[in-house]
């Protein structure tokens, strides 16, 4: 009898019972390799734990050297924003500007990157990432101080309406899951659009001119830069997302590729980050529920790396896209998603042979 895996593609995923063909859990010890290989779960979590060892490494390699650049969406202790910044910090930033409309964890973090990256000055600003006139401000402030700008990571986003599950309710935006999309006010939809689509509108709009600038006596005297915008694999396929999001990120990959030939021959490049499921603040319910039901370890199993991503992951791939190192990768939506997109979904089949 053969068992074929049940595949879906949602967040959902750790909760539909996967009937997979897996090695044996009981024989092998916690992380001891039999004949050299260790099983499926022994493997995850291996990992996990090397790449929480990069992720507490503070060297860097100095590739951001002389590098000014805005993020928005940034300040969850566990959020994309928050790892890009710790990660652009360590790899040698010169001035990082911060954008969150919550502001609650801004100062902590803006503390600790100083006290870790001396080297790196960082501003913080409270401020909706699609008001047209913040996000002016915040261009106008980094020409001003420092001259020049690098690169415009427009992370800002939000999934869908609801409350933010904190340490007394981490469940609570759980409670709008599911949700079809007659059941979705139109105000709604045209927030998330707002929020998500607009900001990187405005984004594009606003840092393109400033990233074109040159200022010799301040280091920068090649044009053009970098504009990473964060979609979503929502945004590239269906049933990974509610309707609203969907189209937003869907939206936000595509003003990658117009962009990119809209700013021809000024050397600014502008791609997308398409992630997948990412262990962060906005998905902290979903992993929460998981291991109210035992079954944390089933988180992004459906795709082929076993395992959800963490924001560091990300962060790398917003890394290369804002650096110089990608100097030739534009009008990309790249999907950072441990392979899940790179499969199509199938149903179990029985067949005795
Ligand atoms: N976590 C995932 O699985 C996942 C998957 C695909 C895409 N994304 C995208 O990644 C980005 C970062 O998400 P995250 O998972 O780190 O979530 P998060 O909730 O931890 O961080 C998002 C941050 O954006 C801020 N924000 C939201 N709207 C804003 C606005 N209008 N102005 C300023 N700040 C605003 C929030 O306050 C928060 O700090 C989002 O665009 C999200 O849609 C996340």
């Amino acid at each position: 009898m053969l068992r074929y895996p049940i595949r879906q593609s949602t967040d959902a995923d750790a909760f539909i019972p996967i009937t997979q063909t897996l090695p044996p859990l009981t024989t092998v010890s916690p992380l001891q390799p039999k004949d050299g290989v260790l099983s499926v779960q022994d493997t995850r979590k291996a990992a996990m734990e090397d790449l929480a060892a990069r992720i507490n490494s503070k060297k860097g390699t100095g590739r951001m050297k002389g590098k000014v650049g805005i993020i928005t969406g940034v300040g969850p202790p566990i959020g994309i924003g928050t790892a890009t910044a710790r990660l652009m910090a360590r790899e040698g930033a010169k001035h990082l500007y911060l954008l969150d409309y919550d502001d609650t964890h801004l100062p902590s973090l803006v503390s600790s990157l100083k006290a870790d990256y001396p080297g790196t000055k960082v501003s913080h600003v409270k401020a909706d990432a699609a008001s047209e006139p913040a996000v002016v401000d915040i261009v106008n402030q980094a020409l001003n101080e420092e001259g020049h700008l690098d690169f415009f990571f427009a992370n800002a986003g939000i999934s869908q309406l609801r409350p933010k599950a904190d340490a007394n309710a981490p469940l609570a935006g759980l409670v709008q899951l599911g949700r079809k999309t007659g059941e979705i006010p139109h105000e709604e939809f045209t927030e998330i659009m707002r929020i998500n689509a607009l900001s990187v509108f405005l984004a594009i709009k606003h840092a393109a001119p400033a990233l074109a600038k040159v200022a010799p006596s301040k280091g920068k005297t090649v044009p053009g830069g970098s504009l990473v915008l964060t979609a979503s694999i929502a945004g590239l396929k269906a049933n990974a997302g509610p309707l609203p999001y969907s189209a937003s990120k869907a939206a936000v990959a595509s003003m990658a590729g117009t962009a990119a030939y809209e700013l021809i021959g000024q050397n600014i490049r502008v791609n997308a980050i398409c992630p997948g499921l990412i262990q962060t603040d906005m998905t902290k319910g979903l992993f929460e529920l998981a291991k109210m039901g035992g079954k944390e370890d089933k988180m992004g199993g459906i795709n082929p790396m076993n395992r959800q991503g963490l924001p560091f992951e990300v962060a790398q791939l917003a890394l290369f896209l804002a650096s110089d190192d990608s100097s030739y990768v534009n009008g990309q939506a790249l999907a950072v998603d441990g392979g899940l997109t790179a499969s199509v979904p199938y149903v179990p089949i029985r067949a005795r042979l």
